[in-house]
């Protein structure tokens, strides 16, 4: 009998699988003129930081978690990783990142050598709802669009609280849900309703106070959200199609369809990215 945590990991997997997701990034390069030799962060940013905003988004966020070169910090849910180098980049420190998906994670570490991270940067495979770390291990941790494949967000947050040290940040930039009514589908996380384990602002404080953080700020990103995809429609029109390297790269024929009804959820106000920004005490 299968319970509630495996079916909905194997909804993520199902999500997230490409199947040849590095040398769909390699060609994306060589239509940019570029290489493995002497890519750059920034070529790489509009395929590896998938959330709403892309490096704007993480910029943001991090702006607000006073990380330093001596803060070990953990990546939630890492993905390709594009967060954790912008972050090991940014402040010179040591990152690490941990995602159920393993070609997520074989991909992100190619990427992370390609770049020359490698020794800065360790990303590997696992569950966020029972990580391989010891207790009190990250100086600080940060979690981007992960919470909405996690149906037990107490137990997440408990997890998250356990590896990190006492006085650590954490921020969270989840899409939350603002109100009820039926959203459209498939979406980037999720093709149904069944597998898209959304849950409101309050949810997140109830979970996170639960788990014994202190709520420090909460900062819907409604209105950033729409002029990104408004700026990236404008681009795109300009320069008449898709650039080669985008998150079409990773959700290939139904980036369209999932983009077109993500903003039209957050058109209608029934979901909205989010930050919320906590400390353990
Ligand atoms: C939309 S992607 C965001 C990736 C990355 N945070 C970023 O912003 O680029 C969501 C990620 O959450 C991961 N994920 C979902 N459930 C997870 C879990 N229980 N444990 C670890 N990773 C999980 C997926 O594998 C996927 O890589």
């Amino acid at each position: 009998m299968l319970n509630d945590k495996t079916v909905s990991e194997k909804a993520v997997l199902q999500n997230y699988a490409h199947g040849d997701l590095l040398n769909a990034i390699e060609a994306g390069l060589t239509k940019l003129g570029k290489s493995k030799e002497n890519v750059s962060l920034d070529d790489l940013a509009p395929v590896d930081e998938f959330h709403i905003g892309s490096r704007g988004a993480t910029v943001h966020l991090m702006q607000q978690l006073a990380f330093s070169a001596k803060s070990h910090v953990l990546d939630v849910g890492c993905g390709l990783g594009g967060a954790a180098r912008f972050v090991a980049t940014q402040f010179n420190n040591k990152v690490s990142g941990i995602d159920l998906t393993s070609e997520y994670i074989a991909t992100g570490n190619a990427l992370c050598q390609w770049l020359g991270l490698s020794d800065q940067i360790s990303l590997q495979q696992g569950s966020a709802l029972s990580m391989p770390y010891q207790s009190n291990t990250f100086d600080g941790a940060y979690m981007m669009h992960v919470g909405m494949n996690i149906k037990d967000k107490t137990a997440l947050f408990s997890e998250i609280y356990r590896v990190l040290s006492p006085g650590a940040m954490f921020g969270i930039y989840d899409v939350m849900r603002v109100q009820a009514g039926d959203l459209a589908y498939p979406v980037p996380w999720a093709s149904n309703d069944v597998d898209s384990l959304l849950a409101n602002e309050a949810d997140y404080v109830n979970a996170l106070q639960s788990a014994g953080f202190k709520v420090e700020a909460v900062n819907n990103r409604h209105d950033f959200a729409l002029q990104f995809f408004d700026d990236v429609r404008l681009r795109n029109e300009k320069n008449g199609g898709l650039p080669p390297l985008g998150l079409h790269t990773l959700m290939q024929a139904s980036t369209g369809q999932k983009l077109t009804n993500l903003m039209s959820n957050i058109n209608r106000k029934l979901v909205s990215p989010t930050e919320i920004i906590v400390r353990k005490v």
